[in-house]
């Protein structure tokens, strides 16, 4: 019988924090860190869907407002690696507006309860700016336990 509760509470502690992982692929291309990484950090390929990757790398010379183009080579090694790791989770798998993982409705959600103002914060900026608040962002882990709201 303890066995079966222990079991219970492990599904309950860990179901969650799985569900908020999304962590760095072991085989990242260097050209991944070397040149989506330099303005922003280097996004998780989990956290978008696959169309939604394409999307994003079709366009990079018209990029939120810059220009970053990069080499053919390089830009197809990306693409492949992003698509091939892009999500899977149904939750996670829309097709993001704007090319947003924070237009996405399971963001917009996840993040329901964060007023406009403090995403103005000069310790913030934007909503895309992930390691702000979540201290393991890089690493693709975004539970709870491991986010601090900067206060300005
Ligand atoms: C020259 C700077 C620059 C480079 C290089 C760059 N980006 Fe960006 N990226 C931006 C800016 C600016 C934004 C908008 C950030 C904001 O709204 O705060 C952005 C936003 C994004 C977003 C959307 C974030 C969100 O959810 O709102 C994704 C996805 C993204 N970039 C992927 C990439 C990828 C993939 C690469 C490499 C091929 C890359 N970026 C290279 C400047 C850059
Ligand atoms: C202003 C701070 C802030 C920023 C910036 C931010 N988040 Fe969050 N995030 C939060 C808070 C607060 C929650 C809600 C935690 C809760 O109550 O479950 C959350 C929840 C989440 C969750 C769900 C966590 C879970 O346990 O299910 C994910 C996934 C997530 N954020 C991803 C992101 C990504 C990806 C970015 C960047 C594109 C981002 N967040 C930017 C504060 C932030």
């Amino acid at each position: 019988m303890k066995s079966v509760f222990t079991f219970l509470f492990a599904v309950l502690l860990v179901g969650p924090a799985i569900a908020a992982k999304m962590p760095m692929p072991s085989d990242m291309p260097k050209s991944y860190d070397a040149e989506c990484a330099s303005c922003h950090m280097a996004y998780p390929p989990g956290l978008l869907s696959e169309k939604s990757w394409q999307n994003v790398m079709s366009g990079l010379s018209k990029h939120f407002g810059t220009d970053a183009s990069i080499d053919e080579k390089e830009k197809s090694e990306i693409t492949i690696w992003l698509k091939k790791n892009a999500a899977t989770k149904q939750k996670y798998s829309e097709t993001a507006p704007e090319n947003r993982i924070s237009k996405t409705s399971w963001f917009i959600r996840e993040h329901d309860e964060i007023k406009a103002d403090v995403w103005k914060r000069a310790g913030i900026k934007s909503p895309a700016n992930c390691g702000a608040c979540h201290t393991t962002a890089a690493e693709g882990i975004f539970s709870e336990k491991n986010i601090a709201i900067p206060k300005k």
